[in-house]
């Protein structure tokens, strides 16, 4: 996903999903003054800055606010970095080998909004969110537990004209397990999380009006389809959306505009890295 601006016009449905999860099950506010966060996959900032931060005690001491994108890192930076200095917008994979090592036992609080179903490597991002945690430190996540567009970037990805730009296919273990919540929880406690992986789920049914929007923020490849093509793109594209499973679609009989239901089953997640034992 590297196209901030088309995301930041199409990203109400995230912003309104995280809120809910998190006004019913966390309270930022009873967090320490003085405390370190990271955040994985902050996109283009405007969940952090406009909805999260303004949540957290006054007096954190470092957020660093990651993603994966240098496009979205640099139009977070760009909108935000003068307002909020306090902010570090850093490029970070969380699924490198290579995890800096002035990251690693840093925050007491990772949080991750919206991005979990994007990893490839699940059990490797969290591992590495494990090592960038404190002893004692806790992972907050919102995700869906099945990526939403797994079959339709599946197919894309076998294309016979776009399969070369490489769609970026998530984590099919997770996609294809008949337990996939299941799965989760073993990727956790593998990866060293204790204090109960506490799941609370969410089946959203979602009204999506910009229904072309919303899926051209999601893509990863147009940037790449040479100009003549795009268009051409974006059709087979969308047709494949409405062959998959995430949208039931419908038309206005006039315009031919689509408009959607979205469904989903979203998880909110909290869990600990054990504190260290003082013998
Ligand atoms: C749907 S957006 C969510 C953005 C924001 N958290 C929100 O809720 O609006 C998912 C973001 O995760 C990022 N992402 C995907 N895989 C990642 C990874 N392995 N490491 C860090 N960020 C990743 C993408 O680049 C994208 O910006």
């Amino acid at each position: 996903m590297n196209q901030p601006d088309i995301y930041s016009r199409n990203n109400t449905g995230q912003m309104t999903v995280t809120s809910q999860l998190l006004d019913r099950y966390l309270d930022p506010k009873t967090w320490i003054d003085g405390e370190a966060i990271l955040e994985i996959g902050t996109g283009d900032g405007q969940y952090t800055v406009e909805k999260f931060l303004p949540q957290l005690p006054d007096n954190i001491r470092r957020y660093v606010a990651s993603d994966t994108s240098e496009e979205m890192i640099d139009f977070a930076k760009k909108k935000y970095s003068e307002k909020y200095p306090k902010i570090e917008f850093i490029v970070l994979n969380c699924q490198t080998d290579d995890i800096p090592t002035g990251l690693i036992g840093q925050f007491d609080h990772v949080v991750s909004f919206n991005v979990f179903h994007w990893f490839t490597n699940a059990r490797k991002a969290i591992k590495n969110i494990f090592s960038m945690l404190k002893p004692g430190g806790e992972l907050i996540a919102t995700f869906c537990i099945v990526h939403p567009l797994h079959d339709i970037y599946t197919n894309l990805s076998k294309h016979h004209k776009w399969g070369v730009y490489c769609h970026q296919i998530c984590d099919s273990r997770i996609a294809l397990s008949n337990h996939p919540l299941q799965m989760w929880e073993t990727i956790f406690t593998e990866a060293g999380f204790v204090n109960e992986v506490k799941f609370c789920d969410l089946e959203i049914n979602w009204h999506c009006t910009d229904f072309e929007g919303f899926f051209q923020a999601l893509d990863s490849v147009y940037s790449k389809i040479p100009d003549k093509d795009k268009k051409a793109y974006l059709n087979d594209y969308f047709e494949e959306v409405e062959r998959g499973k995430a949208f039931t679609i419908t038309r206005d009989e006039k315009t031919g505009k689509r408009e959607g239901i979205f469904r989903s089953d979203i998880v909110f997640v909290q869990t600990s890295k054990p504190s260290e034992r003082v013998l």
